[in-house]
């Protein structure tokens, strides 16, 4: 085990009491998020149990940041319901923040403080005891392979290398939940393979509920238990990868992906060419000089 992982327990301490959570680790009831005439995300239904990684696909402008944001706490949603990890997004978004780890698709980052300093920063801000933040730093700073570099201001940093401090800020405190919107972006492919593995140690191994936001479709298909595809705001189809494949009888979640979202915008694309076939006004290549 390469994560030191904070113990396990359903019950969250509060006021000297422990609420016991609901079964769900994400529960969304009719949730609703409009920006003027956009309806970002419509009537959205989910239920993601404890331990599950659920991945979150859909285009660009689905809706996929506008919901892991409410499940953040971070926006208020229009209308409808949630609970994370049994507490209430909105009368609730203290306990919410505290439980959760969340990679978001634009961090802001501080940028004249070096990457040790931010994430000691983070790890106050959730309250960790200094000795436990010493230890956690160096162990993320680890794996994330950002030793000796922890001194370095982050203003300095490559774009890859600040998605990995982003990451070592989400999994700081040891969240049982943890929101990863489009984790892999900025990375080399290197780097974008140990995030995978990683996001599978912590779902197999430490027992985290994952919620991904990704449009890569065969790390979904190799990292999720199971998958909701959204566009417009709207749950299209969810399921296992393997049920949505059969379902479309398709070869793959790209495949699938693809006859669910419609490919025919691809074909449109293409269409141009077939009447030109059609016509054979395809200019002849002409004949390269030598
Ligand atoms: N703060 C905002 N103000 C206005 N419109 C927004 C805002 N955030 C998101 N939207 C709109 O909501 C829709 C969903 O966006 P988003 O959740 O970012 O989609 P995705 O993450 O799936 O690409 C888009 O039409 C986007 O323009
Ligand atoms: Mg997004």
């Amino acid at each position: 085990m390469w994560l030191i992982v904070i113990k396990e327990d359903n019950n969250i301490e509060r006021g000297g009491e422990k609420t016991k959570m609901n079964n769900f680790a994400v529960k969304t009831t009719n949730l609703v998020k409009v920006f003027g005439n956009v309806v970002a995300v419509d009537e959205l239904n989910l239920e993601i149990p404890f331990g599950q990684t659920y991945g979150l696909l859909g285009p660009n402008g689905a809706g996929k940041t506008t919901t892991v944001r409410m499940l953040n706490a971070i926006i208020r949603p229009t209308a409808g319901t949630a609970t994370v990890g049994g507490f209430d997004i909105i009368t609730q978004s203290r306990d919410v923040k505290m439980i959760c780890g969340f990679l978001p698709e634009s961090p802001g980052l501080y940028q004249k403080l070096t990457a040790k300093e931010f994430l000691e920063f983070i790890g106050e801000l959730y309250y960790l005891p200094e000795d436990r933040i010493a230890s956690r730093v160096n162990e993320l700073l680890d794996i994330f392979d950002l030793e000796g570099r922890e001194n370095d201001l982050l203003e300095g940093y490559s774009r890859g290398m600040k998605q990995k401090v982003c990451l070592c800020a989400a999994l700081i405190q040891d969240p049982k939940i943890i929101f990863l919107d489009e984790p892999t972006s900025n990375l080399d492919p290197a780097a974008a393979r140990m995030v995978k593995d990683l996001i599978s140690v912590l779902a197999k191994k430490a027992d985290k509920t994952i919620f991904i936001c990704t449009h890569l479709l065969d790390a979904a298909e190799e990292l999720c238990d199971k998958i909701g595809i959204i566009d417009k705001g709207a749950l299209k189809v969810q399921g296992k990868p393997k049920e949505i494949i059969e379902s479309q009888s398709a070869k793959d979640l790209e495949d699938a992906y693809l006859k669910i979202i419609g490919a025919t915008h691809i074909d449109d694309l293409l269409a141009w060419r077939d009447e030109k076939n059609m016509n054979n006004h395809i200019p002849k290549k002409k004949k390269q000089k030598k």
